[in-house]
């Protein structure tokens, strides 16, 4: 059995992260932004004596270095960095005529910055695994061969994530650590909506798939949650 810390577990494929790893008898540390704002997480947990909630809004460094201070120095397994902002409305705030730069920063914040601060506060507890998995969730929005226009603060900030991942597995390429960047599908969340393709349960069994079969060898790279290689 694995210990998991998974940031942004309250709604969406974090909660069905979770909740797959606890039934499956892992330990998992569920991180959500607003504790007294997380009635579904803590439905969950209230069912379960493998689920532990602890605070963490990503785009707040102060509350990412609580939560590891909290945490201390248990090995954790497997990171993932579920977390993540649309950026707004799609016309009236990531069009090119009209750009909603406050928001842009705020999205750069959670989407981008937030994951590489989380990476750099659960380092040490990941090398205690002796094997230990970081995977951030970005998107195909993210990806230079995503064929639509628009959408400027989401698809830019989820593309530099990518490039965080990517940066971070050659930073860590002498340690213990796989990094990984992770589409997880069009998925039937709050951010996806009720006609996306697949449903949270399908995403999050495909990106658990993905993470048990990874090596040291698989650093740095993209993958769609079918376990495809996404093109950069
Ligand atoms: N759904 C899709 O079709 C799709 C496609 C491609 C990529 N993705 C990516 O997959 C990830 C999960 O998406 P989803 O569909 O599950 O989204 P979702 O249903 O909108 O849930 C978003 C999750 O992120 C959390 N979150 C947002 N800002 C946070 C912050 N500052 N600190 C901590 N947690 C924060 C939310 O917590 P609160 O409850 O506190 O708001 C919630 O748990 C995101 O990174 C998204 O960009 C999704």
């Amino acid at each position: 059995m694995s210990n998991i810390l998974i940031v942004g577990a309250t709604r969406g494929i974090g909660l069905e992260l979770t909740k797959q790893y606890s039934d499956d008898g892992n330990s998992v540390i569920a991180c959500a932004r607003d504790k007294a704002n997380a009635s579904l997480l803590d439905e969950l947990a209230s069912g379960s004596e493998n689920i532990s909630i602890e605070q963490l809004d990503i785009a707040d460094p102060s509350s990412i270095d609580a939560a590891a201070t909290n945490i201390g120095d248990s090995v954790i397994d497997t990171v993932i960095i579920v977390a993540g902002d649309v950026g707004g409305d799609p016309m009236e705030q990531q069009s090119l005529d009209n750009i909603d730069i406050d928001q842009w920063h705020k999205t750069l914040d959670t989407n981008t910055i937030g994951p590489l601060l989380v990476a750099k506060a659960f380092k040490s507890n990941l090398v205690a695994s002796g094997n230990g998995n970081l995977m951030i969730l970005s998107s195909q929005l993210g990806a230079s061969t995503w064929p639509m226009g628009g959408m400027y603060i989401y698809s830019t900030t989820k593309a530099a994530v990518g490039k965080v991942g990517k940066i971070l597995s050659l930073d860590w390429a002498e340690d213990p650590i796989t990094v990984s960047i992770m589409h997880p599908g069009w998925v039937q969340t709050d951010m996806g909506g009720p006609g996306a393709e697949i449903t949270a349960e399908e995403s999050a069994s495909g990106i658990r798939n993905v993470i048990s079969g990874l090596t040291k060898e698989d650093s740095g790279n993209f993958y769609k949650w079918n376990g495809d290689i996404h093109p950069w």
